[in-house]
C-alpha cells in the first residue's frame, strides 16, 4: 500500500466529528457500555482463545527479529492464534539471487508458531513491492517463457517449504491501482509489463499446481471508502472476480487489507452491496492486515483514539452485514512494532495493544464488535 505523506491530506476537526454523528446512536452506546459477548478487561483471554470460542482465528503480522523482545513475544501467545510474516517470506527475503532460497526468518516464524500451537498464514507470492533487483533486471530481459518459468519456480519452492504450516495464501497483493493510466486499471509493475495481466491468473494456477488443497486469497487495500479511489477500485477487483469465476482460476478468497484512514469516509451501502457481490459468487471474505491511523485526523493524535473507535465499529458492522468474517489479522500486536512508524513516528492507537503492551482502545473495538 502507497501512503501519502503525512500532510498530503487534512480534514477538519468539524467534519470528522460530525461524521462520526453519523454512527447509529445503538452502536455508541453499545459502545460505551462495552455490550456484547466475550469478556473484556485486562484479564480477559486474548483475542485468539476468545475467537477460537465462535470457531474464529484472530492472528497478527510479525517478524522474527521482535520475538527477542521477550515481553512482546509473551504478549503475542497470549493474543494471537495465528502469526503471518510482515515481511519474511516477500521475494526479497526468500529469493535474495535468482535460485537462491532463504527461509531463515520465516523458520523462526514457524518455529514460534509451532511451539506455540499457533496457526500461519502466507504473505505475498507476486507482488510489485519488496523485489530483489535481480529480478526487475531479470524481467525486463526475459521473454515470456523464461518470465514465466522465473515464477513458477519461485512459487513451487516457497510453497513446498511452508506446506506443513501454511495453508492459506496470499498470492497476489495489490494489482490493480485506481489512477493507473490504463484503461483496465492494472498497476503497472515489473510482472505486468512481462507478461501482461495474464501474469495473475497464471500465479494462481501455479499455486494450485504445487498444492490444489491450498486455499489462495487475492489481498487488497482501500476497497471500503466512499472517494472516486475506493469506488474505482471495487469496480476492478469486482470484474476480475467475476473473470475469475468464469475462467475457473483457481482462487477462493478475497483479502480486505483494512488499513483504515478515518479521515476517509467509508462507502456504506456501495461497500456492503459490493462484499455481497463477491460472497455471492462464492468468494470467502477476510480481513489480512487491520490497523488504524489517526495520524490524518485533526488535532492531537491521543484525543482521537478513543471517537475513531466508533469509524472501526462501523467498518466491522459493513463487514458482518453480508455474512460471518471468521479470519481477522491486524498489523502488528502492539503499537511498539507498526509499519506506520515508519511513516509517523509518533502514532498511537493503531493496534490492539499499547506501546506498554496494555490492551488499548482498538483491543475492545475488535472484542466487541467482531468477538461481541
Ligand atoms: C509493509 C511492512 O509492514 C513494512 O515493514 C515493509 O517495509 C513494507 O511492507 N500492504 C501489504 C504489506 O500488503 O505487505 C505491507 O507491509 C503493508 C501494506
Amino acid at each position: 500500500m502507497t501512503l501519502a505523506a503525512p500532510f498530503a491530506k487534512k480534514i477538519s476537526r468539524r467534519i470528522f466529528l460530525q461524521s462520526l454523528m453519523q454512527a447509529p446512536l445503538a452502536l455508541f452506546l453499545a459502545g460505551c457500555a462495552g455490550i456484547g459477548g466475550g469478556e473484556s478487561g485486562p484479564r480477559a483471554p486474548g483475542l485468539g482463545a476468545q475467537a477460537r470460542r465462535q470457531n474464529r482465528i484472530y492472528g497478527a503480522a510479525v517478524q522474527s527479529w521482535q520475538l527477542k523482545d521477550a515481553q512482546f513475544a509473551a504478549a503475542l501467545k497470549r493474543e494471537a492464534a495465528m502469526l503471518v510474516p510482515e515481511n519474511e517470506l516477500k521475494w526479497d527475503a526468500v529469493h535474495p539471487a535468482p535460485g537462491r532460497f532463504d527461509f531463515r526468518g520465516y523458520r523462526r516464524l514457524a518455529g514460534f508458531a509451532h511451539a506455540n500451537g499457533m496457526a500461519m498464514r502466507g504473505h505475498c507470492l507476486v507482488w510489485h513491492r519488496s523485489n530483489p533487483v535481480w529480478l526487475k533486471a531479470a524481467l525486463v530481459r526475459a521473454s515470456r517463457g523464461e518470465a514465466e518459468k522465473i515464477m513458477e519456480q519461485h512459487i513451487r519452492r516457497v510453497l513446498h517449504e511452508t506446506a506443513p504450516m501454511i495453508r492459506q495464501w496470499d498470492v497476489v497483493n495489490e494489482a490493480f491501482d485506481p489512477q493507473s493510466e490504463r484503461a483496465d486499471g492494472w498497476r503497472e509493475t515489473l510482472w505486468l509489463r512481462a507478461l501482461g495481466p495474464g501474469y495473475v491468473p497464471l500465479a494462481y494456477r501455479l499455486a494450485h499446481e504445487a498444492d490444489p488443497d491450498l486455499i489462495l486469497v487475492y489481498n487488497d487495500y482501500g476497497l471500503a471508502y466512499s472517494d472516486r479511489g475506493g469506488h474505482r477500485k471495487r469496480q476492478l477487483v469486482l470484474r476480475f472476480l467475476e473473470r475469475c469465476m468464469r475462467d475457473n482460476v483457481p482462487l477462493h478468497a478475497l483479502g480486505l487489507q483494512s488499513h483504515l484512514d478515518p479521515s476517509r469516509p467509508l462507502a456504506g451501502d456501495e461497500f456492503t452491496g459490493f462484499l455481497e457481490q463477491v460472497r455471492g459468487m462464492g468468494y470467502a471474505v477476510l480481513v489480512t492486515e487491520l490497523d488504524l491511523n489517526l495520524a490524518r485526523l485533526p488535532g492531537p493524535m491521543a484525543g482521537n483514539i478513543t471517537p475513531a473507535q466508533h469509524y472501526v465499529r462501523v467498518y466491522l458492522d459493513m463487514l458482518q452485514k453480508t455474512g460471518a468474517i471468521d479470519t481477522l489479522l491486524t498489523w502488528g500486536l502492539s503499537d511498539r512494532y507498526t509499519w506506520l512508524r515508519e511513516y509517523w513516528p509518533h502514532i498511537e492507537g493503531a493496534l490492539p495493544l499499547d506501546r506498554n503492551l496494555n490492551r488499548a482502545a482498538l483491543w475492545e473495538t475488535l472484542r466487541a464488535g467482531w468477538l461481541g
